[in-house]
């Protein structure tokens, strides 16, 4: 193919057949001082893990599972925008890609009509006043099919394969750096919010009756905006609530 088009992104590829999680490998090699742009690429992960302290089915060769490393001088309060950010470059690749269907779920899932194909989870290193390292870890479904999927997950989880979507994980993989490289840049130089316009126009979910469930409390309303720190804004009959963690799903109507 063409090749890696990305400045920094990729140039740096630790590859590992199995490990636990990508996120550990990479957060390891932050902490002995691996430079912004290095990422850990895996065949297989034994312990992926997910938002919430949900696990992350990994199978051999099934994905592309890994996770980059940067080090943004924006600060720390700035961090939740960087997952979103990531959001709208995924989604932008794999559009590229032929998958054409998908959208964001709020914050950072990317689905095809209720099902997952792509994952993303942020860890970061900082002070109050500074990001010492950022560690973005995304998997997205490449070849998993429903065959080999465990029955719990046939109905939320899905891939590439499944969607009937011809896919190179290769060249995905370098749709994907040269992406969220171009994002990072646009963040680095005009700030989030052309980025957080784009991830309202790439959402799945705004204008629609929404689920909300927090720690704590869960609501339902319409998901109507995002807020300048990219927290989703959600109208309920009692007033417009801000939503900063927790579980969103859109209600079948
Ligand atoms: C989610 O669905 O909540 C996020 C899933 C993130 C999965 C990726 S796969 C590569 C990296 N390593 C992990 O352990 N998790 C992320």
């Amino acid at each position: 193919g063409e090749g890696l088009q990305t400045k920094v992104f990729g140039k740096k590829i630790h590859y590992k057949e199995k490990v636990d999680s990508t996120n550990n490998v990479a957060k390891k090699l932050a902490e002995e001082g691996a430079e912004e742009g290095t990422i850990v690429l895996a065949e297989e992960q034994s312990g992926g893990r997910g938002r919430l302290e949900r696990s992350f089915l990994s199978p051999f060769a099934q994905g592309v599972w890994f996770s980059l490393i940067l080090r943004p001088t924006f600060l720390p309060m700035e961090v939740s925008k960087m997952t979103l950010l990531a959001a709208v470059a995924l989604t932008k690749a794999l559009h590229k890609m032929g998958l054409v269907e998908c959208g964001i779920k709020w914050p950072n899932d990317i689905l095809v009509k209720d099902r997952k194909v792509v994952g993303i989870l942020t860890e970061l290193n900082a002070s109050m006043e500074r990001i010492n390292y950022l560690v973005m870890g995304i998997g997205i479904n490449t070849s998993l099919t429903k065959k080999e999927l465990p029955k719990d997950l046939r109905k939320t989880v899905t891939s590439f394969t499944i969607e009937n979507v011809p896919v190179h994980r290769q060249a995905l993989l370098q749709e994907v750096l040269l992406q969220l490289e171009r994002y990072y840049e646009i963040a680095e130089t005009e700030g989030f919010k052309p980025i957080l316009a784009e991830w309202k126009v790439l959402s799945m979910m705004m204008g629609k009756e929404v689920e909300v469930s927090e720690p704590g409390r869960s609501f339902t309303g319409k998901a109507v905006d995002l807020d300048d720190s990219g927290n989703l804004i959600v109208e309920t009959e009692a007033g417009r609530e801000t939503v900063l963690a927790g579980d969103v799903r859109v209600r079948a109507v």
